[in-house]
């Protein structure tokens, strides 16, 4: 067991959501045709995203999750928000709130919930009573993330700036591993020491792991561009069958967002491709491609978070990798802020307990795991958060990215998608078996 955080507050909470809004306010912060506009088949224009991420907010926290309790929007304006009929290719073809309206919507709920905090916060148990509260700043916090892969997919002039200034990378650490030695260790987290992890990370279990090899930091695009130089993509002994007719259908010939001569285009700004930076925008099937050029292979979740939260000297699970402390910028890259990942090594304090760096933040890793519940595996209040995906046609990825919202975050966090996806800031690290 890692020893239980101290009780979360309301003031806390408060701060979290104003966050999430703030940054949802700033994303959103485009002119109309912009908001309305379906820039990528695969996202939803953003006006959708936000007058969900209120929708959401209204059912959570002021219905209790009773979607059969009226709403502050009328019942056929809500159900443009339910993601499940509509999926996204279509919502922009739906009658969706303009983005004045969306943004009244919005700010009207959360002046309702606000009251409702400050009580929960007051009661005998605050990290359950918070639980809804929590629950709704990580998903206004994921959506966040979304919209971010949105604007990376937009095409025309930028409309974000350049980020904010990261700490230099190491030299030297590209490449190299570490060894996690045989052992058992806790998988998941219970409610008790992570009041608010979501129903996928619960609940905390015993696993054994035999020993194996991780690298210290993710894969870095100088690491990619020789595996794209050496045909990788023209090489079939490199993917599995899957990903090998996926790279025929879809025409791949590198990641997402790179240019044959060197450039890449991110966020509208076209710039050289950065060797030191973890590389980005590539699918789990070429994920496990370059892992195979490499001699490696993909990590299990299960090695990942052993990785990531196991102190060997102690026998116990550490909060975060680096230990107690709450995550920052001398720790990792998150929050959004700084629109690219990290270069590898620049995080030497946030190394966990086996010296492996930059496993929060940066970039999501790849797993070679399939989406499934732990053992005991109990659905939360929002029931169809997790469950729904189980067993389907994804594949697991951890750690989470520079774009996610750092008050969200814990390494047992589970993110998920199809394995052909790379609109996700979603990159590589290898392991090995010993
Ligand atoms: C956890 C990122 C896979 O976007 O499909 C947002 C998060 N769930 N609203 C998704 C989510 C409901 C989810 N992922
Ligand atoms: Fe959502």
């Amino acid at each position: 067991m890692t020893t239980a955080p101290q009780q979360p507050t309301a003031e806390t909470v408060v701060r979290d959501l104003t966050a999430a809004r703030d940054r949802t306010l700033h994303l959103t912060d485009l002119d109309e045709p912009e908001l309305l506009r379906q820039h990528d088949p695969l996202m939803s224009p953003m006006v959708w995203d936000l007058a969900h991420i209120g929708q959401q907010e209204d059912l959570w926290l002021l219905r209790g999750g009773e979607a059969g309790r009226p709403g502050v929007l009328p019942v056929d304006v809500e159900a443009l928000y339910d993601a499940f009929t509509h999926p996204r290719a279509v919502r922009a073809g739906l009658p969706l709130l303009p983005p004045v309206e969306a943004r009244g919507f919005v700010a009207d709920v959360r002046a309702r919930v606000l009251d409702g905090i400050e009580a929960a916060g007051r009661s005998d148990d605050p990290g359950t009573a918070l639980f809804p509260a929590a629950m709704v700043v990580s998903h206004e916090q994921q959506h966040g993330e979304t919209m971010l892969q949105t604007l990376q997919l937009r095409s025309g002039p930028a409309v974000l700036g350049a980020g904010t200034a990261l700490p230099p990378g190491r030299p030297g650490v590209a490449g190299t591993s570490v060894l996690v030695p045989a052992g058992p260790c806790q998988l998941g987290v219970d409610g008790v020491e992570e009041p608010f992890s979501l129903d996928n990370e619960r609940p905390a279990h015993t696993v054994d792991v035999p020993a194996f090899r991780i690298g210290r930091v993710p894969v870095t695009n100088a690491e990619y561009a020789r595996f794209v130089a050496d045909e990788g993509y023209r090489t079939p002994r490199w993917w599995s069958e899957r990903g090998w007719a996926h790279v025929a259908e879809a025409g791949l010939e590198r990641p997402m967002t790179w240019h044959a001569d060197g450039t890449r285009t991110r966020f509208g700004t076209v710039e050289e491709v950065p060797g030191d930076e973890p590389v980005q925008h590539v699918t789990f099937f070429e994920a496990e491609a370059y892992a195979a050029w490499a001699g490696a292979r993909l990590p299990t979740e299960v090695e990942w978070e052993k990785a990531a939260s196991w102190d060997p000297a102690t026998g116990t699970r550490r909060r975060f990798p680096w230990g107690a402390s709450e995550p920052s910028a001398q720790l990792a890259n998150l929050d959004g802020v700084a629109l690219r990942p990290a270069p590898v090594g620049a995080y030497p304090a946030g190394a966990s307990a086996y010296g492996v760096e930059q496993l929060l933040g940066d970039v999501w890793e790849w797993t070679s795991s399939a989406f499934t519940a732990w053992p005991g595996f109990t659905p939360m209040l929002y029931a169809q958060y997790s469950e729904p995906f189980f067993g389907g046609d994804y594949r697991v990825l951890r750690g989470g990215s520079w774009a996610v919202g750092a008050s969200t975050l814990r390494p047992s966090f589970r993110n998920w998608d199809h394995p052909q996806r790379r609109q996700v800031f979603s990159g590589i690290r290898l392991a090995w078996d010993v």
